[in-house]
């Protein structure tokens, strides 16, 4: 799909549709509506006096123009209450209406960008959070159906501005959007893909194949190799599983060698998550094909990072494998030694995420000395239960990172929330038989996995990520704005804003 800038005015753009906005409540349509208003002879202010077009958040009205202008259809959407509106709303209505077109057959559209008008937005952050709206809205996962979605296409998306001093600026944050989004994409892809397809080593592949087109330093860490430094914990996990586990590294050098190592992203990637000789439940168990979804965000992020290329060095470290019961397979019971000299006791095989993170978090603290290192994970179902599928929960040891992943959060509408890690919940993962255990049953169930990690990270500052709700893999989940219902990306936009703003404040 091609994505552009066009200088132009929305009643005279040639296409077979366009997209402009309403905020609730009001009367008389202002800006890009009036001008189509007008040429439309007041269909649109006679639709939203009767009440047909009333501006909610996440309407979006089709018209038929009659003729009356050069496009077939134009598309009204809801931008909400002014007074509730947000940066996150435009990139909403955005995927609204270039969704609706869709569904209505068009191929080639434009829309104006949403909030900078009356919503009072800066332009270029508006501009961007449009094109973001339509690149991830537009996303779907059609890769293994045999018949054709009934639903055609858009192969050009045309963002129109008026005024031709403006749309240099614009195009440069419309072209930011556009990486960011595909980026995203890019996760979501990778976390819809099954298990059969999607083993370690064909991630490792993937990442390899973007490594490569975008001149990343690539290497991974292979089963003998993680056996010489001495990963026991993401070996006990790997051992159970035919496939070829990997620890997949990739490098941005955008501060140069003789900078600080810089900003270490660490994804969990199980390709697939059977719980292991712990078995899980057979209802759902299908959705375990996404317990990768950190890993791909890592992943993807690196590919929009060193496109948009901050001056900061950026590591991804994402540990793979497959976790499966078979006669090979680690068992409750089992003392494992990860890398750092810690000895840790199995008592549940299914808190495999954590273990194969506390490996990877010492290559990436210890051996890489990367600072701040922020790990994202699919790792505990009380999460799901503690914030649902909107906000990621997240720990830190470190109030400074803290507060910038909260920011960011606000800024990308990747909602993330500090919970607490207070010494007490320390107290549970302590074991009889080994330095601490993998375990602790369901209370305060993600904060005492945080706990755990933080064994491996020392004085660092860290932040951990459980995105087990937030990046939806739950089949409850349902599609929200320009978020799809199952394995949406995220922390994709989080990790690439977190390494843009790590490189601007230096
Ligand atoms: N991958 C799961 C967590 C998960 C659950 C992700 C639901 C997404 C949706 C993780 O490996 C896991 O199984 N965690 C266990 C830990 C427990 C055994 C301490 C859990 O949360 O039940
Ligand atoms: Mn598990
Ligand atoms: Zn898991």
């Amino acid at each position: 799909m091609e994505l552009r800038v066009e200088v132009g005015d929305v009643a005279t753009w040639k296409g077979d549709g366009v997209i402009v906005n309403l905020f609730e409540g009001v009367t008389a349509p202002g800006g890009a509506s009036r001008a189509l208003d007008e040429a439309l002879n007041g269909l649109l202010s006679k639709l939203i006096s009767k009440g047909d077009i009333k501006g909610k958040l996440g309407s979006a009205t089709i018209v038929h123009t009659l003729d009356k202008l050069p496009v077939e259809r134009v598309c009204v959407v809801g931008l909400g209450k002014p007074d509730e509106f947000t940066l996150d709303r435009a990139r909403q209505a955005a995927a609204k209406g270039a969704r609706a077109l869709r569904d209505a057959g068009a191929k080639k559209i434009a829309t104006i960008v949403h909030g900078a008008g009356a919503g009072a937005l800066d332009a270029a952050t508006a501009a961007q959070a449009t094109a973001e709206g339509v690149v991830l809205g537009l996303w779907r996962f059609r890769k293994y159906h045999t018949t054709p979605d009934e639903v055609g296409a858009i192969d050009e998306v045309v963002i129109l501005e008026r005024d031709t001093a403006k749309s240099k600026t614009l195009a440069a944050a419309v072209e930011r959007g556009r990486i960011i989004a595909e980026a995203t994409n890019l996760a979501r892809d990778l976390a819809n893909e099954p298990g059969n397809t999607l083993t370690p080593t064909r991630l490792a592949e993937i990442a390899r194949d973007i490594a490569q087109e975008q001149g990343l330093e690539f290497y991974v860490i292979d089963r003998a190799q993680a056996r010489e430094l001495g990963m026991g914990a993401f070996l006990g996990v790997a051992q159970g599983s035919d496939e070829p586990p990997a620890i997949i590294v990739m490098r941005y050098w955008g501060a140069g060698h003789d900078a600080a190592p810089g900003l270490g992203l660490v994804g969990k990637a199980i390709t697939f998550d059977s719980g292991g000789i712990s078995l899980k439940p057979a209802e759902n168990m299908q959705d375990m094909k996404g317990d990768m979804a950190g890993g791909a965000a890592a992943i993807a992020a690196m590919q929009a990072i060193a496109q948009l290329k901050p001056s900061i060095n950026v590591t991804a470290i994402v540990p793979s494998t497959e976790n499966l019961p078979s006669g090979k397979a680690y068992k409750p019971g089992d003392i494992l030694k990860a890398s750092n000299g810690k000895t840790i006791e199995v008592v549940n095989t299914d808190a495999e995420g954590r273990l194969v993170l506390a490996d990877a978090l010492v290559y990436a603290i210890h051996t890489l000395k990367l600072s701040p290192a922020v790990d994202a994970a699919t790792l505990t179902g009380s999460m799901v239960v503690a914030l649902g599928n909107y906000r990621t929960g997240f720990f830190s040891n470190d109030n400074t990172l803290s507060a910038l992943l909260f920011q960011v959060g606000e800024e990308t509408g990747e909602k993330n929330w500090a919970l607490p890690m207070d010494e007490e919940y320390r107290e549970q993962i302590k074991s009889d038989w080994a330095d601490i255990k993998n375990s602790s049953g369901r209370p305060a169930g993600s904060i005492t996995a945080a706990w755990f990690l933080r064994h491996f990270v020392d004085q660092t500052p860290w932040a951990h990520l459980d995105i087990a709700g937030s990046v939806g893999m739950m089949g409850d989940a349902k599609e929200r704005g320009y978020q799809n219902k199952w394995g949406n990306g995220t922390p994709t936009r989080t990790f690439v804003n977190l390494a843009l703003a790590l490189a601007a404040k230096k």
